[in-house]
C-alpha cells in the first residue's frame, strides 16, 4: 500500500517558528505612512497562503547548514514577489476570488492594486539589498523576469486552441518554476555549499515548480472550489489552454475541439458542456496524462537532492513533491 503523503503542516513543522517570523517580517516591511499599503499588506498576509516558496527557501537553507537569521528575511522577500505576482495576475485574469476571499483588486480597485504590486516588487529587491547580497538579488531578478515573461507569453497565447505542448511548458517554466528554483537556490546560497549543491537545489525547486503548476492546472478540472479558494473551470473561460486540453486536442478529438472553442468564445461554459468536456478528458486519458507528467517532474525534483547526505532536512524537502501531487488547495 502506498504511504499517504504528509500534510503541509507536518512537513513544515521543523520550520514552523521561522515561518511565523516570515509573516512578521512581511507585515513589518509593508509599514508605510501611506495607510493603504499596510492595509492591503495585512489583508494579503492574513489571507492564508500556503507559504510553500518561503518554506522551500528556509528548508533549503537548513539543508545547506545555514543557521543564521537572514533566511527569514529572504523568505519574506520571496513571499513579497509571489504576492505581487498574484495581485497582478488576478487583475489580468479578472479573477474575483483568491484564497477564498475577495481579490485585492475587487476590493481596492485596479489602480491601487497595480501600484501595490509594483511596491511589493521593488520593496522585495530593496529588502534583499539590505545586506549587500548582490548575488542573491541577481537570482531574484532573474526569477522575477522569467515570471513576467511567462505571464506575457501566456497572454500572447490566450484563446489560442492550437498552442503546442512545448509552448505550454515554456509558459509554466517561466511563470512558476523559476521562482521555485530561485527560492531553493537562495536557501543554498546562504549556507556553505558547493556550486554543485546550489545547482542541485535550484533543479529541485524548478522541477517542483513545474509539478506544482501542472497540478494547479489539473485542479481547475478535478478540484473543489471551496477547498481551492478560487473557482474551477476558470482557466478555459479565461482562454488558457492547459495540459489536459492540449492532450485531448492532440488526440484529434473533434467534439473536444468544438467545445473548447465554444467555451473560449463565450467565456463561459454551460454545465452540460463542462460535463461533456470532463467525459472526453476521461475517455482520452488526458487527466491521467497530465498527472503522469506532474509525477515525472516531482520524481525529478526528489532525485535532484542526491548530492546531499540523508538528514531530517532532506526528508522534509523530499516529502514536499508528494504533497504537491496530492494537494487539494
Ligand atoms: C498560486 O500559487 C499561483 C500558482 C503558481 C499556481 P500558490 O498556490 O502557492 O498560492 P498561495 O500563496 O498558496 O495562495
Ligand atoms: C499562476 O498562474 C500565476 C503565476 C505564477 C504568475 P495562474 O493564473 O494559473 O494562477 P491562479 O490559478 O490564478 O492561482
Ligand atoms: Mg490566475
Ligand atoms: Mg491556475
Amino acid at each position: 500500500m502506498q504511504k499517504s503523503p504528509l500534510a503541509l503542516s507536518q512537513i513544515f513543522e521543523p520550520i514552523r517558528a521561522d515561518l511565523e517570523l516570515v509573516d512578521r517580517e512581511f507585515v513589518r516591511h509593508v509599514q508605510s505612512q501611506v495607510a493603504v499599503i499596510p492595509a492591503i499588506g495585512k489583508y494579503i498576509q492574513g489571507s492564508g497562503g500556503k507559504r510553500i516558496r518561503p518554506a522551500v527557501l528556509l528548508m533549503a537553507a537548513r539543508l545547506s547548514g545555514y543557521t543564521g537569521d537572514r533566511a527569514v528575511l529572504h523568505a519574506a522577500v520571496i513571499e513579497f514577489i509571489h504576492s505581487a505576482t498574484l495581485v497582478h495576475d488576478d487583475i489580468i485574469d479578472e479573477s474575483e476570488l483568491r484564497r477564498g476571499r475577495v481579490a485585492v483588486h475587487s476590493r481596492w480597485g485596479n489602480d491601487i492594486t497595480v501600484l501595490l504590486g509594483d511596491y511589493l516588487y521593488i520593496k522585495s529587491m530593496s529588502m534583499a539589498l539590505m545586506h549587500d547580497t548582490l548575488e542573491l538579488v541577481r537570482v531574484l531578478c532573474d526569477a522575477t523576469l522569467h515570471m513576467i515573461e511567462g505571464e506575457l507569453f501566456q497572454l500572447t497565447k490566450n484563446f489560442d486552441a492550437a498552442i503546442t505542448e512545448e509552448e505550454h511548458f515554456e509558459i509554466i517554466r517561466r511563470k512558476t518554476a523559476y521562482l521555485f528554483g530561485g527560492s531553493a537556490q537562495i536557501g543554498g546560497m546562504l549556507g556553505p555549499t558547493t556550486p554543485e549543491q546550489q545547482g542541485a537545489l535550484r533543479d529541485y525547486g524548478f522541477n517542483l515548480g513545474v509539478a506544482f503548476q501542472l497540478v494547479d492546472d489539473l485542479l481547475d478540472f478535478t478540484g473543489d472550489a471551496a477547498a481551492l479558494g478560487k473557482p474551477i473551470g476558470a482557466d478555459l473561460r479565461e482562454g488558457k489552454m492547459t495540459l489536459p486540453l492540449i492532450h485531448l486536442l492532440s488526440r484529434g478529438s473533434e467534439r473536444g475541439d468544438v467545445i473548447v472553442r465554444d467555451i473560449m468564445a463565450n467565456r463561459s461554459a454551460t454545465e452540460e458542456q463542462w460535463n461533456e468536456l470532463l467525459g472526453l478528458l476521461k475517455e482520452q486519458r488526458s487527466i491521467e496524462y497530465a498527472e503522469r507528467r506532474a509525477l515525472d517532474y516531482a520524481e525529478c525534483a526528489k532525485k535532484s537532492l542526491a548530492p546531499f547526505a540523508p538528514s531530517a532536512e532532506r526528508d522534509a524537502l523530499l516529502a514536499l513533491p508528494d504533497y504537491v501531487l496530492q494537494r487539494d488547495r
